[in-house]
């Protein structure tokens, strides 16, 4: 799909699941299911990680992004990438208090995305996309945004050529 990018954070090691275990995942939910949307559409693909990670363990992991969150804390990133060549951005990222993880907000503050499309697309453990779509839009001002789509994560491998879909169907408007 041209003038498109898929960008994505995702957490690896373990992850939530509703049956109460925590299954091991060395690529998260998001980074599967981006890994997957990008290859079908045929649209580069940049991924978010701070030069400090996230825990493996799921516990730690949640007390280290609550700090971040309640701290305001931007973490510092790995890599960046200018979006300044693309029109429409795919943004998958997972729930996280019901907003986006830190480091997405790192990188949207790096960049500028006046006149672009933005289709978030969110996984998460039963709250939906939660404030995320509403924070995005603040933290991307001038961005047109696309109707975004979540899905619990533990669906991820089950309904990705649904999510698809969903962007072929929305880019196409
Ligand atoms: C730090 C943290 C906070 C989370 N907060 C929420 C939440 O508020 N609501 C929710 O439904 N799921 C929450 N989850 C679950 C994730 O959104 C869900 O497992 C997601 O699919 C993980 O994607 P990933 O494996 O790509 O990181 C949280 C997970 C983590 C690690």
């Amino acid at each position: 799909m041209p003038n498109t990018a898929v960008i994505f954070f995702s957490h690896s090691g373990e992850t939530y699941s509703s049956t109460g275990n925590l299954p091991y995942y060395a690529q998260g939910n998001c980074e599967r299911l981006a890994r997957y949307v990008a290859s079908k559409i045929e649209a580069p693909l940049f991924q978010i990680i701070p030069i400090k990670e996230y825990s493996p363990n799921y516990q730690e992991c949640l007390e280290e992004a609550k700090r971040d969150k309640e701290q305001g804390v931007f973490p510092e990133l790995l890599y960046d990438m200018d979006p300044i060549d693309f029109k429409n951005i795919v943004l998958i990222y997972p729930n996280w208090f019901n907003s986006c993880p830190m480091p997405i907000f790192t990188y949207l503050a790096h960049h500028k995305f006046e006149e672009k499309r933005i289709l978030p697309i969110c996984t998460h453990g039963g709250s939906g996309m939660g404030h995320s779509e509403n924070e995005l839009k603040s933290a991307m001002p001038g961005a047109i945004f696309l109707k975004g789509f979540a899905l619990p994560g533990e669906e991820v491998d089950k309904k990705r050529d649904e999510v698809v879909s969903y962007i072929q169907k929305s880019l196409a408007k």
